[in-house]
């Protein structure tokens, strides 16, 4: 099994034994029966397959996370409740008190917050945010206390790309990990294999691609030798855990999250959730290219109409981003753009008002097309230089384009544009 095709319907999947059930059972319980005090001792230890408490792997989950490793071509998987859950347990798999991150500044608004206010308040973890096209200004942040790079695929909502060779060759000399947030580049979009060591997706985008339900995982691509004196968490034996070193494990973060962070600060992914999220991967490849062939349709359209400033689209021709997307992005740019229009922040409110097809909400890759003002919604926590930075304008309006037809969209638009 060796296709993006193949894997979204058939890994990680092995029928059921008793009810030979061709879709993923639900399997809704908290907890396993064992036939025997000895296996119940023996499937705690690990010496024995098993599951012990739905908090930590769950058979519905735990096909989900073989599905997804497959997907990315990674080493394995661990599900949580949220993206946002799964980028905070990504970020503690590898920094503890006093360590420290760099960032590019365009994250999505809640993971900069996560960075900027919450981790230095409850832990001392500090963030230097660099300019995401400025190699030195990553190269000149990174300390002794340094453990990871971070960067998201198509940042949003400024749809930029970073240069993931620069920051591989960057991370490779200083003997640090890349951990990138894939979200806006799920596969068919972005293959991270060879760019990144750590993997996160908020699974409630194109991977569940319904809007119906939160989710999120962190990948480990097996690919980051942990045996280096920066991370002592990894290479010193795990008391609680049977005296493990991660390091010397095939998928060093994955063990961890499991062992410590799903365990201990409990955001697991419920079943049900990991159902609707296998339902939506049964068609990603297909709903992924609706959207890019969609979404460039759109992105041109606005680029040719009078009363739009400016549209960032990386795979229009004139987009400051459109080398890059062309080398790095497979099936295109994705669902979601970003635009102007003229007459600044008042005109901008007055086209959304009067879009019909397009919901008004905070979500992108939703089957149905999605508008919004970011600085006064999923940016909101941000302060004005922060915004600036991030690259977000007060008039911004983004676009998370479906999988309608796009000339219903385009027709939808424009009429808006010219209300
Ligand atoms: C790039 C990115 N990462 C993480 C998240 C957080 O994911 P969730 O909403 O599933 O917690 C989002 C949410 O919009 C996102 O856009």
């Amino acid at each position: 099994m060796s296709h993006l095709d193949t894997i979204q319907l058939h890994a990680g999947q092995h029928p059921d034994r008793e009810t030979h059930s061709r879709a993923v059972p639900i399997y809704m319980t908290t907890s396993y029966c064992y036939d025997d005090a000895a296996m119940a001792a023996g499937v705690f230890d690990g010496s024995m397959p098993g599951y012990t408490y739905s908090r930590i792997e769950n058979p519905t989950v735990h096909t989900l996370e073989e599905r997804i490793t497959a997907i990315e071509e990674g080493a394995a998987t661990v599900a949580f409740s949220s993206g946002m859950a799964a980028v905070t347990a990504a970020l503690y798999s590898l920094c503890s008190c006093g360590d420290h991150i760099v960032a590019i500044s365009t994250l999505y608004g809640g993971t900069h917050t996560l960075m900027s206010a919450r981790l230095p308040q409850l832990s001392n973890i500090t963030t230097t945010f660099v300019a995401p096209d400025d190699l030195a200004a990553m190269e000149n942040a990174i300390r002794p206390e340094t453990r990871m790079l971070y960067l998201e695929t198509i940042c949003n909502p400024n749809i930029n790309i970073p240069d993931f060779d620069g920051i591989r060759a960057l991370a490779d000399k200083y003997g640090l990990p890349v951990v990138l947030d894939n979200t806006f580049g799920m596969p068919p979009i972005f293959r991270a294999k060879g760019y990144a060591d750590i993997v996160i997706h908020s699974l409630s985008k194109y991977a569940g691609g319904h809007g119906t339900s939160i989710g999120g995982c962190v990948v480990d691509m097996g690919t980051f030798d942990f045996h280096n004196p920066r991370f002592q968490v990894m290479t010193t034996p795990d008391p609680q855990n049977g005296n493990v070193i991660y390091a010397d494990q095939p998928a060093p973060v994955a063990t961890r999250l499991r062992n410590q962070l799903i365990r201990e600060f409990g955001a697991c992914m419920s079943p049900f959730n990991a159902f609707l999220t296998l339902q939506g991967l049964e068609s990603l490849s297909l709903r992924v290219q609706r959207h890019c062939d969609n979404a460039l349709k759109v992105a041109k359209f606005l680029e040719s109409h009078p009363n739009v400033a400016y549209v960032h689209y990386p795979m229009l021709e004139k987009d400051p981003y459109h080398d890059r997307a062309k080398k790095y992005l497979k099936a295109g740019a994705g669902a979601v753009m970003s635009f102007g229009v003229k007459g600044g922040l008042e005109a901008g409110r007055k086209f959304i008002d009067n879009l019909h097809l397009f919901s008004l909400l905070a979500n992108v890759a939703d089957a149905k097309s999605l508008v919004i003002h970011p600085a006064s919604t999923t940016h909101g926590q941000m302060t004005p230089e922060e915004l600036r930075k991030a690259g977000v304008p007060p008039e911004l309006i983004r676009l998370s384009i479906g999988l309608e037809d796009p000339d219903d969209l385009i027709a939808d638009l424009k009429a808006a544009l010219e209300a």
